[in-house]
């Protein structure tokens, strides 16, 4: 008999590993390496899919784009961030925290759908009075074909015969399928089921929506080991205790990846913002040290948040933390903060933090970053009418960013004076009654920073 072959797959990140650890080696989570057997190459296609219709050849040039039409969510903001609405027989995996919204809104988007198509809401955590419930509470009264059921080849057969345009599968950890004897939400179990379930939407053009559960501890499989089968993952981002809510395209085949948009959290429901630029903003009324604000653009609009930190001796071990940014570019950024700053944090933690539970990707946020920790280091309040923005180099020098002009645009908006920017990036012509302060090296900042607060 032929050997069965395993390998060792992490719960977290889907990384794969062909020993079992306790520590998975990229995602450094523990003990989240579970036993998966790979399956022999077979021909035969699970039973579900058989009488599905055959996959034909077509000619590049014949394919017409007018063809592929956007379904529209009726939700504007999130029909950006998935780069203008559904596409048909695309696959989208929406991920996020229990309790943050992943149902309330996709019953939303599906409210809206299912004005003009047929809609299938198979619900494998709540029962049909459940979202029944929400769906009141929501003031929703459309007829959406609701599905409360985990056996997947029920629910494939089941959408076989309605057809629907629009499957939402929530959530993708409670589904088991006959071809896998893993427990559900096993990496097995969440692969297979997700596999056979892409392939039925791309073959029937069905759009399908899976939620998935981002997991602390790892008893479920998280959502990033699908992250490469599907169409566009869009994870939500900020606290379920919180108001706000960030929906981002972390991958996304018809659209700009990391595009956001913002939601806010209401008695009925998800309320997109249309307008979100300044509420990351934590606008207390008189500044304190650590805290500076910056504008981000990482998506196609410009988003003013406000980056705080605090550095305080440190008792044993030197703590480096950093909530909503980069943790390994923190090291990188003290680092260049002792060589071309002068400024040693060795004896100091270093906490780093962006307000209102957004995460901030891009490096354009270092001088932020750096400023916010010399405030806080010498004790010395930023004016809450300050911005800046640029990368740091390894050398000390302070890199221009993309998008500079709307950037000083967006910060005169809302009323800022002055802006600490890259040399590379002075505008031709200034905002008005925005300052602008070009520097070529992170010393120049700082000693900006000390002369004039
Ligand atoms: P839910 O969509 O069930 O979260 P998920 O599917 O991501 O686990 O949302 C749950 C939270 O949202 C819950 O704590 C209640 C709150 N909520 C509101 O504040 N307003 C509403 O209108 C609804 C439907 C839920
Ligand atoms: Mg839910």
């Amino acid at each position: 008999m032929a050997k069965t072959k395993v390998e060792f797959v992490c719960r977290e990140c889907g990384s794969s590993q062909p020993q079992w650890a306790g520590q998975c080696l990229d995602c450094k989570a523990w003990n989240t390496l579970e036993e998966v057997v790979l399956s022999q190459a077979t021909s035969s296609k699970p039973e579900s899919l058989k009488d599905l219709p055959p996959s034909k050849v077509q000619n590049l040039s014949d394919i017409k784009s007018e063809h592929r039409q956007r379904l529209t969510t009726g939700l504007t903001e999130l029909d950006r961030t998935l780069g203008g609405g559904l596409v048909d027989g695309s696959v989208v995996l929406i991920g996020g925290d229990p309790g943050i919204g992943k149902s309330t809104l996709i019953l939303q988007a599906m409210a809206a759908i299912n004005k003009t198509n047929t809609t299938l809401y198979v619900s494998g955590e709540e029962s049909a009075e459940q979202i029944s419930d929400r769906a009141i509470r929501l003031n929703i009264h459309e007829d959406i074909l609701l599905l409360s059921e985990t056996h997947l080849e029920k629910i494939i057969k089941l959408a076989k015969e309605v057809k629907p345009k629009v499957i939402v599968i929530d959530s993708i950890q409670t589904m088991v399928t006959d071809g896998s004897t893993s427990a559900p939400g096993s990496v097995t179990q969440v692969r297979d089921c997700a596999a056979q379930l892409t392939q039925f939407a791309k073959q029937t053009n069905t759009i399908l929506l899976m939620i998935g559960h981002v997991t602390k501890g790892g008893a479920l499989a998280g959502p990033r080991i699908l992250e490469h089968m599907v169409d566009a993952v869009l994870y939500f981002e900020g606290d379920a205790g919180g108001r706000y809510r960030i929906i981002r395209a972390v991958k996304n085949r018809f659209g700009a990846v990391n595009e956001i948009s913002v939601f806010a959290m209401g008695e009925t429901g998800l309320v997109q913002v249309e307008n979100p630029s300044a509420i990351f903003l934590s606008n207390q009324a008189k500044p304190s040290p650590g805290s500076m604000v910056m504008v981000t653009r990482e998506a196609t609009r410009p988003l003013m948040v406000e980056v705080q930190a605090l550095v305080d001796q440190a008792g044993g071990n030197p703590k480096r933390v950093s909530v909503g940014l980069e943790q390994n570019r923190l090291a990188l950024q003290l680092a260049v903060l002792h060589k071309h700053g002068g400024v040693a944090t060795h004896d100091q933690d270093v906490f780093v933090n962006v307000v209102g539970g957004i995460k901030v990707n891009e490096t354009a946020s270092d001088l932020v970053v750096m400023l916010a920790i010399m405030s806080s280091l010498r004790d010395k309040v930023i004016p809450n009418d300050w911005i800046a923005f640029g990368e740091v180099g390894l050398t000390g020098e302070v890199r221009p960013v993309y998008n500079a002009i709307e950037r000083l645009q967006e910060a005169q908006k809302h009323g800022f004076k002055v802006a600490i920017i890259p040399k590379g990036n002075i505008p031709k012509k200034a905002p008005k009654g925005l300052k602008i302060v070009p520097v070529e090296y992170l010393y120049q900042a700082l000693q900006y920073m000390s002369e004039n607060t």
